[in-house]
């Protein structure tokens, strides 16, 4: 979703900034712009293409003081007026995410006041509380700061002044935004990626903190305004890790990053003889033996991974599970159970509505947290008592694979770990799954070995409106995950179904024109599957089954398996997953998609 970058240096900054947003690109926008301070008036570029023609139109402008951004429209279409930075009478100029909630009533004051908008945007009305403050003598900060108290919403901020070109203001509360550390240069941005050709130091910054950058330093105010100091951080993303490399697309080299991501993931858990529960904090095991139940929060593919775990933590824990969709948990009247461990499921750590549920949560009494996330230093890590770092490394491609079944792995862990705490794990067994998960880098290899078979099937898809995906029990999260990538990057239109349900409505839809997708693991459910198979087979549907050894169905016309390597027991939703990403992958190809950033998506989604 929207990006903020914005550095003051001793050389033009222009191509600092142009190079962060491009690697912003990833979390999804629909127009760009940058504004520089040059021979005290501000110079503003603004497209609402890609960044390469913001790139093309910047040829010859210059500054050593600027601030971008990349939009993803929430208020006002998509468009250049509506595209930051926004400025006030051509001596302030603003960036910012987040969304402002009052901003109906602070225009109508600032229009009554003489101010003119030449935006839709909530933000424009940020530009202009801050210029009524600072043409009346104030300090930038200041005029910040004041400017704050009469904002309604969540936002990072980023605020800068035609004539004060060495120094850059910016804010947070509510969105993320960190200070990067450089020599004789200092930065913000709201995602580390964006800095880390310039310098891997960074400051994370905190809720309410406002903060005044020069050349030299910085200083942080918090929320009440006293001056604070914040740890500078090394990052531990490396430039080398948000590279493509040799791949067309990062979603491609993502689904192919997944052995290792895996292997990382275990790393902590695998390395000795028993899993611990301290793999997710030092007070999981005293928070473990006083939950009863679990409450997993999550979006998205995120909320898939939660679908997946609730069998594991019913069937080998004996754990009762719920799994709620975020944005509807947050504003839902439930009934909290104080005892339940409520876990957060998130790539990023960012999503607003996520972060809004688990401060739902703890508003309703939950005193147990746990954040299962891929982002070390994110929100969501920070407000949970426990946590487990998944590490997937960075995932660029706005659809989500390699985050996706290192979830998958550290709830699989959990699972273990709460069986073994509630004396329903055997040590026989515990060594059984530990080979199993052992294992599981290289089957995933093995599957992906598939990918030249998956990449001819995908011919077939390029020219269908509809599909149909069918799991059954473990397999129909997985099966819901299917048709989530296909719909993301495709844009066909597809539907998931528990295979038994198929009778209940869906059957009226299969003919020759609608594929049937269907994961077809060995388990016990297999030969209900196959009869639900037979009704698609005699209405005619076209089943592409991705079946594993021994479950003897037949390739016959109309019926297109493909074999998956080996059955891995309970771990094979995590297996099942990765041909349908490379299906999903492969039909984008052949339908000529923006495969890492699809229309209308973003990878954070930073705002409700
Ligand atoms: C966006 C992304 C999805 C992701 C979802 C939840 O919609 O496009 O890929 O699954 O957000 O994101 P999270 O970072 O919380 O897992």
């Amino acid at each position: 979703m929207c990006g903020i970058v914005g550095a003051v240096a001793q050389r033009n900054v222009v191509p600092v900034l142009l190079e962060g947003l491009q690697r912003l690109e990833y979390r999804g926008y629909d127009s760009a712009g940058l504004v520089v301070v040059d021979d005290a008036k501000l110079k503003r570029l603004r497209s609402t293409g890609r960044v390469a023609e913001l790139i093309q139109i910047s040829a010859g402008t210059e500054g050593r003081l600027g601030i971008a951004h990349t939009r993803w429209a929430t208020h006002g279409i998509p468009s250049e007026r509506n595209a930051h930075p926004h400025l006030s009478k051509d001596l302030i100029a603003v960036v910012h995410n987040g969304i402002i909630e009052n901003y109906e009533t602070l225009r109508g004051r600032l229009t009554r006041a003489g101010y003119e908008f030449t935006s839709d945007t909530d933000t424009e009305v940020i530009a202009h509380l801050v210029h009524s403050h600072y043409v009346s003598g104030m300090p930038l900060l200041r005029a910040l700061q004041l400017s704050l108290t009469e904002l309604v919403g969540a936002y990072a901020i980023g605020v800068i002044a035609a004539d004060n070109p060495d120094l850059l203001v910016c804010a947070r509360r509510g969105s993320p935004l960190l200070l990067g550390i450089g020599i004789g240069e200092n930065f913000i941005a709201s995602d580390v990626s964006a800095l880390l050709p310039v310098t891997n130091k960074v400051v994370y910054l905190e809720e309410g903190d406002v903060v005044e950058i020069s050349r030299q330093g910085y200083q942080i105010y918090n929320a009440a305004g006293v001056e604070t100091t914040r740890p500078v951080q090394v990052s531990e993303i490396s430039n080398e890790s948000v590279q493509l490399g040799n791949y067309r697309h990062y979603m491609q080299k993502e689904i192919h990053e997944q052995p290792e991501a895996i292997s990382n993931t275990l790393e902590s858990a695998c390395n000795s003889q028993s899993i611990m529960p301290g793999i997710f904090g030092a007070e999981a095991e005293a928070s473990f033996a006083n939950v009863d139940s679990l409450l997993i929060l999550a979006c998205g593919t995120s909320y898939h991974a939660g679908l997946v775990a609730r069998y594991w933590l019913e069937e080998i824990a004996g754990v009762q599970c719920t799994v709620e969709i975020a944005s509807e948990y947050r504003y839902r009247a439930s009934v909290p159970n104080p005892r339940a461990l409520v876990v957060v499921l998130s790539q990023s750590g960012e999503t607003a509505d996520t972060q809004a549920a688990l401060s739902h949560a703890k508003s309703l009494g939950h005193i147990y947290s746990l954040a299962i996330c891929n982002v070390p230093e994110s929100a969501l890590v920070r407000q949970t008592k426990l946590r487990f770092l998944t590490r997937a490394g960075p995932e660029i491609g706005v659809a989500s694979t390699k985050a996706f079944t290192t979830q998958l792995v550290a709830l699989f862990l959990l699972t273990l770990v709460l069986a073994k705490q509630r004396n329903r794990l055997t040590a026989e067994c515990e060594q059984q799954h530990l080979h199993a998960l052992r294992h599981l880098p290289a089957a995933t290899q093995k599957v992906l070995d598939l990918e030249p078979k998956i990449e001819k099937l995908a011919e077939r898809f390029a020219s269908k409106h509809h599909a149909l995906f069918l799991g059954r029990g473990l397999h129909y999260p997985i099966a819901l995950e299917g048709a989530l990538k296909l719909k993301e990057i495709s844009y066909i239109h597809a539907e998931a179904y528990p295979a038994g349900e198929l009778k209940h409505g869906p059957l009226a839809l299969v003919d020759k024109d609608m594929p049937v997708i269907s994961v077809a693991p060995n388990d016990a459910l297999l030969e209900k599957l196959k009869s639900n198979l037979h009704e698609v087979r005699a209405r005619g549907g076209e089943l592409y089954v991705f079946a594993d050894a021994n479950t003897h169905i037949q390739e016959e016309d109309g019926v297109h398996i493909m074999h998956m390597p080996e059955h891995a027991g309970y771990l094979s939703p995590i297996l099942h997953t990765i041909p349908l990403q490379l299906l999903a992958y492969y039909v984008a190809l052949q339908k000529g998609t923006d495969v890492d950033k699809p229309r209308n998506l973003a990878k954070s989604v930073t705002v409700e």
